[in-house]
């Protein structure tokens, strides 16, 4: 039967109107509705106008859960069950020196379980885990499902690019969805990422959710609305899945960049580094492990003693990394100042991703190619006491014309209270969602 005979059990028109109308969708029609998509049936501008109408409409447990089902049956799935370990994954939802993939996944594989980390390349503000992983000679991203299962076997980390094959529904509607104002619809955003994790075939699966002026949610009730989305969906797919929502006011750590933020990662993984990295990391690597059946481990010994970066090492090298060389350095760095004395209050994890971005860390358009050596380099943090005149930030770039728009974009990002101002405890993770 070709495309022109097949008799179509629905109608596109019909199944818009419903949603639009403020009804459920049928398992049926979401069933057909997704299937009809991906084989060009259903038209774009028709895909654009349901999508609006669940924006606008929302949708019901089961009709999210279907629809993710849908739109994995359109895809391969993978199978990790012939490993000899239980295998746990981690998702966040992005942010602004968002790194954490990188000491954790080998931090939970050095104790023993297998971390299959899919990742993406970063878009706008927020960086890709690959784009920073690529800033290390010679690794790449890209590796077959032989290559993968091999790897998790010996070395229990992998960290690589997702293939087209898994939700390929998902890759056209997300693509659709960023050109007609529909990214930001909790339904939608649950079901993409839910059907790619659960495509991928993890036992388990922790995720990061984040809020504040970095993220995706800026706002909290909106945070913990996707967190607890995503959840039902995991447990309904049989993943064991939980979510911690965390803080993403101000940037993590210190540095919102490629080579930059490997060198950072580098730092956690020998025993050192920022307070925020080293907390999120142990946090997600507990549950990550908890999940996996290891439970009580002392994921900061593993951090102290070198256990991680071992794994670390064998991992970077099975990828064709050269662990030992020399991560790039930017051409120019232009020093960012302080016009008064006090305490930094707070931080704009938003301005300081854009910045990073315009130097040349990130993306426009996917496919463009980023610089490994930009971003930002904090210098001053939260809490910490500045006079007026000290450097708050460096900028790297290999491409000294973009520094104007990249100030342009920081300028106002740190609030500067009054010397002596008690600035209280920064909460990195704000609730667990299970
Ligand atoms: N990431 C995804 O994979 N999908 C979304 O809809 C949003 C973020």
């Amino acid at each position: 039967m070709t495309e022109s005979t097949r008799v179509e059990s629905f109608d596109a028109v019909d199944v818009i109107r419903t949603k639009r109308d403020g009804r459920c969708l049928s398992p049926e029609q979401i069933d057909w509705v997704i299937d009809a998509y991906t084989r060009g049936v259903v038209a774009e501008e028709q895909m654009a106008a349901l999508a609006m109408a669940i924006f606008l409409r929302g949708m019901e447990r089961e009709e999210i859960s279907r629809w993710t089902r849908a739109m994995i049956a359109t895809g391969e799935r993978m199978d990790f069950s012939a490993l000899s370990k239980p295998t746990t994954d981690k998702h966040s939802t992005g942010g602004v020196g968002d790194k954490i993939t990188l000491p954790l996944a080998p931090l939970v594989a050095s104790f023993g379980v297998a971390v299959p980390q899919l990742s993406g390349r970063g878009l706008g503000h927020t960086g890709g885990t690959l784009d920073k992983l690529e800033a290390i000679p010679g690794w790449r991203a890209a590796v077959s499902n032989d290559e993968m299962m091999r790897q998790l076997e010996q070395v229990g980390a992998v960290i690589c690019a997702a293939g087209s094959g898994l939700a390929p529904a998902d890759k056209k509607l997300y693509a659709l969805r960023d050109v007609t104002g529909t990214v930001e619809a909790i339904p939608l955003i649950a079901s993409s990422i839910m059907s790619k994790k659960i495509a991928e075939g993890t036992a388990a699966l922790t995720l990061d959710v984040k809020t504040g002026a970095g993220a995706f949610m800026k706002d909290e009730a909106d945070a913990r609305a996707l967190a607890r989305t995503m959840v039902d969906l995991g447990t309904d797919a049989g993943v064991r899945t939980v979510a911690l929502l965390t803080d993403m006011s101000a940037p993590l750590g210190r540095t919102a960049g490629n080579a930059l933020e490997v060198r950072e990662s580098l730092e956690v993984l020998a025993g050192g580094g920022p307070a925020d990295i080293i907390e999120l990391t142990c946090a997600l690597a507990r549950e990550m492990l908890d999940a996996a059946g290891v439970h009580d481990a002392d994921v900061e010994q593993a951090l102290a003693d070198g256990r991680a970066m071992d794994t670390w090492r064998a991992m970077i090298v099975a990828q064709g990394g050269d662990v030992d060389a020399e991560l790039p350095q930017a051409r120019h760095i232009e020093e960012y100042r302080a016009e008064a004395d006090g305490v930094v209050s707070s931080l704009d994890a938003l301005q300081v991703g854009v910045a990073a971005w315009r130097l040349g860390a990130g993306r426009s358009r996917p496919g463009e190619a980023v610089q490994a050596a930009a971003g930002v380099e904090i210098v001053k943090h939260l809490g910490e006491e500045v006079r007026a005149g000290d450097v708050l930030a460096r900028l790297h770039t290999d491409t000294p014309e973009r520094v104007g728009r990249a100030v342009d974009a920081i300028d106002g990002a740190w609030t500067i209270a009054a010397t002596g101002t008690a600035i209280g405890e920064r909460r990195i993770v704000l609730d667990r969602i299970a």
